[in-house]
């Protein structure tokens, strides 16, 4: 069975409450009928509700008048999440007016009703902006206990007989998020990509910290930073299979792996790729994806408390409908 064959199943069998802050977007909409007629997950549309519905039957979506919809614009609802966001965040000097303007902004709005328990994850970015879907989420949801960096990861999904990986998977990160991660900032993501890997591409994570040099081949200072994250991410989780500096094909090519890093157990065997800055992270997934026909599935966000997910402008209802099994199977595991 496919991977998100599996997913979709424990999504089914768990069934989690997804917001969808842009209600009236017509491929959003696609994306939420086909979840509801398949019983993924309990969907909760932001926006006006006639439009909503206008949209949806403009578009012959027969499910969704079973969707929770709600108004951003009803005063008397949306004042319990003015008054969370305004305890949230008052320490930061903003106003209950500010917090009011807040409270019936849809990204907003998603997160507090997460944060406020009556909803278990977010998917938006069909038509806001990556910083926006984001900024959001740090000011609401913000982190998990141990984590203070959120990134993004990508699951990608090599052509079939490809030899890397594991069962033609390697996950990625940080491809979307932190621009230039401190030694403490890409020892979180490294241990935060293992989960996802374990949680959500279902491997056993062997995680390789990438750079230009293997094992003391060169000196810099931006070695040295991944040789740092690597001795921190073991020293926080000792279980953690992880090795680095390791340079890409000494982390992928057994031959390479063994001659350049002789008894590591990740070189040569990596199936997860932790990069050295987000310029390196956000080209190679593009470029594995384009010339390596991988299908690319993210990014996924990870370390924040409850989990939120970012859409591309260009993305398919059939990408939002995988965001959305994503983003239950996070919320899953979380609870747990
Ligand atoms: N993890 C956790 N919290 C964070 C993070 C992070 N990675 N970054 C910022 N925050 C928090 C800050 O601590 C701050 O919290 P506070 O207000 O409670 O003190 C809050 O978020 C806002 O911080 P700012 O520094 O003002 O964050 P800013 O709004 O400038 O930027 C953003 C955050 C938008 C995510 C920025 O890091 C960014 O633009 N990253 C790149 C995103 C991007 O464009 N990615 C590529 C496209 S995606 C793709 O191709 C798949």
């Amino acid at each position: 069975m496919g991977l998100f064959n599996t997913l979709k199943d424990r999504a089914i069998a768990d069934r989690q409450r997804i917001v969808l802050p842009e209600g009236t977007e017509p491929r959003t909409l696609q994306a939420a009928n086909q979840v509801i007629a398949d019983g993924v997950a309990n969907i909760i549309l932001i926006g006006n509700p006639d439009e909503v519905m206008k949209e949806a039957n403009d578009l012959n979506l027969t499910h969704i008048h079973e969707a929770t919809i709600i108004d951003p614009n009803n005063d008397e609802f949306t004042e319990k999440y003015a008054q969370l966001f305004y305890e949230l965040r008052k320490s930061k000097g903003i106003t209950i007016e500010d917090a009011r303007k807040k409270a019936k902004d849809p990204l907003y709005l998603g997160c507090l009703l997460i944060k406020s328990g009556e909803a278990d994850g977010q998917v938006a970015g069909a038509k806001n902006t990556t910083g926006n879907v984001l900024r959001a989420a740090f000011q609401v949801i913000k982190t998990q206990p141990g984590i203070s960096v959120v990134s993004g990861a990508f699951l990608m999904l090599l052509p079939a007989g490809s030899p890397y990986g594991t069962d033609g998977i390697l996950v990625f990160a940080d491809c979307a998020v932190v621009p230039n991660p401190t030694a403490p900032e890409l020892a979180q993501i490294a241990i935060a990509t293992a989960k996802t890997a374990r949680d959500i591409a279902n491997i056993e994570p062997r995680v390789a910290m990438l750079s230009f040099s293997t094992k003391g081949s060169a000196s810099h200072e931006n070695v040295d930073k991944v040789v740092e994250a690597t001795k921190l991410a073991k020293e926080i989780n000792p279980q953690l299979s992880i090795d680095g500096e390791l340079q890409a094909d000494a982390a992928l090519v057994p031959s390479v792996g063994l001659s350049k890093a002789p008894g590591s157990k990740i070189a040569g065997h990596a199936n997860v790729l932790v990069f050295p800055s987000l310029d390196v992270g956000n080209i190679s997934y593009k470029l594995v994806q384009r010339i390596g026909n991988a299908q690319a599935v993210g990014p996924i966000l990870q370390g924040l408390a409850r989990p939120v997910n970012d859409l591309s402008r260009g993305c398919s209802p059939e990408d939002i409908y995988k965001t959305i099994i994503i983003t239950c199977n996070q919320a899953n595991k979380m609870k747990k």
